[in-house]
């Protein structure tokens, strides 16, 4: 099988690209390397894939670059590039969530009709279910998007529906609930309390910490991506909830924390953000039942893992 995988050189699509090379695949990896946040950690990201002969890397940007020639040979395009990050999509910056997650992905889809691709598997985000009252959220919960970043997550889904309904182009959405473990983004809750605690400063908490999350280990994200990329014909044109089964809540998990650090930790305390939503809950049961998707990784487990590879990181 060859697969495209987009955002390659990021947190998750750098994770996918190593999983598939571990299972045969032939991979395409296409990353434009947005400087969001330090490129060394994306080059690292890397590293193992490009020493590898199976992959293959391009440094390009989806907005601009031809991309028809690219799916000439593909069996599956994974679709994860994107601007990530809630907080800062308001303003001027959202031109480069509307380019990047708008934009691009209706460019691929485009490219993608008649292309003869098997599956074209989006990373939607549970984002854009925003305060919806009625949880745990299925995938049919009305979404209500409170951030520009959730709305161009939404557009996108949006553009997979329609491009398979009009085109027939094999699109299937994963919506991803708060990912975490090694490589995660330094803009990310895990990632910045993880390091503060390493570096004996306090942990900056935004709101109350009274919010729940659910937090997804990453090699289960990895799973249920790959999943979708090979769910049967039913599944085609349909939205699944990629979710961790740890919904916990903030001030519960600074104190997990401190167990997996081995250390007291100090919280500072900052304002509720904008965008931020008070409570995130996947009901994964239709994954389970078509994807057999089941989550592997518990928080502790995972919260470890990730604390040895911030450790390694920041010790360099
Ligand atoms: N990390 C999470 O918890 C989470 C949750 C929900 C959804 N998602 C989605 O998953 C995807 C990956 O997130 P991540 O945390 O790995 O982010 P990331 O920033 O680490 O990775 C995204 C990659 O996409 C690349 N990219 C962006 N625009 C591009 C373009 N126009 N052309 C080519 N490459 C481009 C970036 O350079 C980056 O390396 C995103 O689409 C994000 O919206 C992530």
């Amino acid at each position: 099988m060859r697969y495209l995988v987009t955002g390659c050189a990021g947190f998750i699509g750098s994770h996918l690209v190593d999983a598939l090379l571990q299972r045969d695949a032939e991979v395409i990896g296409i990353d434009s390397m947005v400087p969001f946040y330090d490129l060394n950690l994306k080059r690292q990201n890397l590293a193992r894939a490009l020493a590898h002969p199976r992959f293959h890397f391009i440094e390009g940007d989806l907005t601009k670059m031809p991309l028809k020639p690219l799916l000439d040979d593909v069996d599956v395009v994974l679709h994860v590039a994107g601007q990530p990050g809630v907080r800062d999509s308001w303003g001027e910056q959202f031109e480069a969530y509307t380019r990047n997650n708008v934009l691009a992905t209706e460019r691929l889809l485009h490219a993608a009709v008649g292309s003869g691709i098997k599956r074209f598997v989006f990373s939607g985000s549970s984002s854009i279910y925003g305060d919806a009252p009625e949880m745990p959220w299925r995938e049919s919960t009305c979404p209500q998007p409170r951030s520009p970043y959730a709305i161009t997550k939404l557009a996108a889904e949006h553009l997979c529906r329609s491009y398979h309904l009009d085109f027939g182009v094999p699109t299937i959405v994963v919506r991803y609930f708060t990912v975490y473990g090694p490589r995660q983004r330094p803009d990310m809750a895990f990632h910045r309390f993880l390091k503060s605690a390493l570096l004996d400063e306090p942990i900056p908490l935004f709101g109350s910490g009274q919010q729940t999350r659910d937090f997804t280990y990453i090699s289960d994200i990895v799973a249920g991506t790959l999943a979708a990329a090979e769910a049967p014909d039913h599944a085609v044109g349909q939205v699944f909830n990629l979710g961790g089964g740890s919904r916990v809540v903030l001030l519960d998990l600074l104190e997990m924390l401190s167990e997996v650090v081995g250390k007291p930790v100090t919280i500072q305390r900052l304002g509720k953000q904008a965008g931020d939503v008070r409570h995130t809950w996947a009901d994964i049961s239709r994954s389970q039942a078509v994807l057999g998707y089941e989550p592997q990784v518990g928080l502790r487990e995972g919260l470890a893992r990730e604390f040895a590879w911030i450790r390694d990181v920041y010790d360099r």
